[in-house]
């Protein structure tokens, strides 16, 4: 999908829906939660990539969390989180912008996704994908990857996705682990 036609999309996917009418909808982002507790410490920073409406941020920033950075192709997205969190979205940095070709211009410790790198179905999008994040990040890489094959996600790049999950300091919900 081209880049503009991307933002589109989930635009219109997050004016016309409920944050709970999504398929990929949950109350309280568990795995998300418990990975992140296990691994990183709210001290630190981390971005949330393809945040989406989550409320994974609602979640850290009750956690203790101070530096959070969502990024989302959609404006849409991050206005209703930022429209949610109210107040409390000040200390929250919001960037809209698709990660194919977004720039870091910092580091983070950890870096989360769930579900939005199996979108990167070209090579060169999910190689790009792989190297940012590892120079990116500082500690550890959090991503629940969803590679059910849905149309019209596709499946996410097999090699990236390998490269990903077997990293040492990437930690990936291990029921979505790529086959070798
Ligand atoms: C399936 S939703 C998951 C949202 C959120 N991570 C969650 O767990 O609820 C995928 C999200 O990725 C975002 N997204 C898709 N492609 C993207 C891209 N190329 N760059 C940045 N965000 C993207 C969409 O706008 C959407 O919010």
């Amino acid at each position: 999908m081209q880049m503009k036609d991307a933002a589109a999309h989930w635009d219109s996917v997050f004016e016309t829906k409920g944050s709970d009418e999504v398929s990929w909808f949950q109350a309280e982002p568990a795995t998300s939660l418990r990975l992140l507790e296990r691994w990183a410490s709210p001290e630190g920073s981390v971005i949330d990539i393809g945040a989406g409406a989550s409320t994974l941020v609602d979640c850290l920033l009750k956690a203790g969390w101070e530096d959070v950075t969502l990024l989302d192709v959609s404006g849409a997205a991050l206005t209703k989180v930022r429209d949610r969190l109210g107040g409390r979205a000040d200390g929250v940095t919001f960037v809209a912008a698709d990660v194919r070709s977004w720039q870091p211009d910092r580091t983070y410790d950890a870096w989360h996704d769930r579900a939005v790198f199996h979108f990167l179905v070209e090579p060169a999008d999910s190689d790009r994908y792989v190297a940012m994040a590892t120079q990116t990040r500082r500690s550890h890489l959090v991503a629940w990857l969803c590679s059910q094959p849905s149309p019209p996600m596709g499946q996410p790049n097999a090699r990236a996705c390998r490269q990903l999950a077997t990293t040492p300091t990437n930690l990936c919900a291990p029921s979505v682990r790529p086959s070798p």
